[in-house]
């Protein structure tokens, strides 16, 4: 790596300290609900004449139910993990589903963990705060675990990736759900790197690893059988939703005459350039990744 690049990597690291993350979600969590209905801060998995296009819950449960199915675990007292559950969309999704599975979330914002165990109260789930790179968890006890946009603050890490092998048992899923890159950062057009930089600040992002990287990264982690699907046209309509999503946000803080927070500004920011980047389809893709131990 040459050393602008690797300075300019150190930068967007310096963006997204675990205390920003942190300051972000406490301060901004609240935005989501504006976003998802039913708690959930992804975007959303379109399956034409299923969902509907117009109805961002929809597609956003869409993608809650494509991650469970790719887990595939025993229905019956199984543990699931979910490694960066915000306040407990798809904890709730599970839950709800298969109402005889636990599931933990973990989330650094304790702001989350209190919007969330409220929501979840009555069910058979809780979020802790912890860090999903080293969790209170035994090792070999889950028989699944997920992280829907969430690996991303730390730029989809070794470490991520290594504590989620460790807490499955042998034979169970690791699924992931997010945005990546299609080369290497250095190789992006001056065009698509500012949207990315842009985005990474928004939203208290690391980075977005290469898609490449992160298969490689999962079969040393000591990961098998890595299955890689490019779901980026599926994901395309809810992202459409963004500028929506945006002006709708700001005219009802207009309306009830409502200061924007600065946190809420950049959470503004980072889904605007989301958006621009996503358009860039040869850089940036949308995957589910699913992975066994
Ligand atoms: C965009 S939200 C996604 C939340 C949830 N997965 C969903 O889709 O609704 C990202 C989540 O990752 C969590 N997160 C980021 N870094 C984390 C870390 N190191 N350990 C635990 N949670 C983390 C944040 O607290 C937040 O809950």
């Amino acid at each position: 790596m040459s050393t602008s690049a690797l300075l300019r990597k150190i930068k967007l690291q310096e963006a997204a300290t675990e205390q920003k993350i942190i300051n972000f979600y406490d301060e901004a969590t609240e935005d989501y609900l504006y976003w998802s209905k039913s708690h959930n801060m992804h975007f959303g998995y379109y399956i034409p004449f299923k969902n509907t296009f117009l109805k961002r819950d929809t597609m956003i449960n869409e993608m809650n139910k494509q991650v469970f199915k790719r887990l595939s675990f025993s229905k019956k007292n199984s543990l699931i993990i979910d490694l960066g559950c915000g306040i407990g969309g798809t904890m709730n999704y599970g839950l709800l589903k298969y109402p005889y599975t636990s599931i933990v979330g973990a989330t650094l914002s304790q702001r989350q963990v209190e919007l969330g165990n409220q929501f979840l109260k009555d069910k058979n789930g809780v979020i802790i705060e912890a860090d999903f790179r080293d969790l209170p968890i035994k090792s070999s006890s889950s028989d699944g675990a997920y992280a829907i946009e969430s690996f991303c603050h730390v730029g989809h890490s070794n470490a991520a990736l290594a504590e989620a092998y460790r807490i499955l048992k042998p034979g169970a899923s690791l699924v992931i759900a997010d945005a990546f890159l299609r080369k290497e950062p250095e190789e992006l057009c001056s065009v698509s790197y500012y949207c990315y930089e842009q985005l990474c600040k928004g939203w208290s992002v690391q980075g977005l690893r290469s898609i490449y990287d992160l298969k490689n990264a999962l079969y040393k982690t000591g990961f098998s059988e890595v299955k890689i699907e490019n779901i980026s046209w599926k994901v395309a309509p809810s992202v459409l939703h963004v500028p929506f999503a945006i002006l709708g946000f700001i005219l009802k803080k207009l309306i009830k005459k409502e200061n924007i927070k600065s946190q809420s500004w950049s959470n503004l920011k980072g889904s605007l350039f989301a958006l621009l980047s996503g358009l860039h389809f040869t850089d940036f893709g949308y995957y589910i990744i699913t992975a066994k131990k």
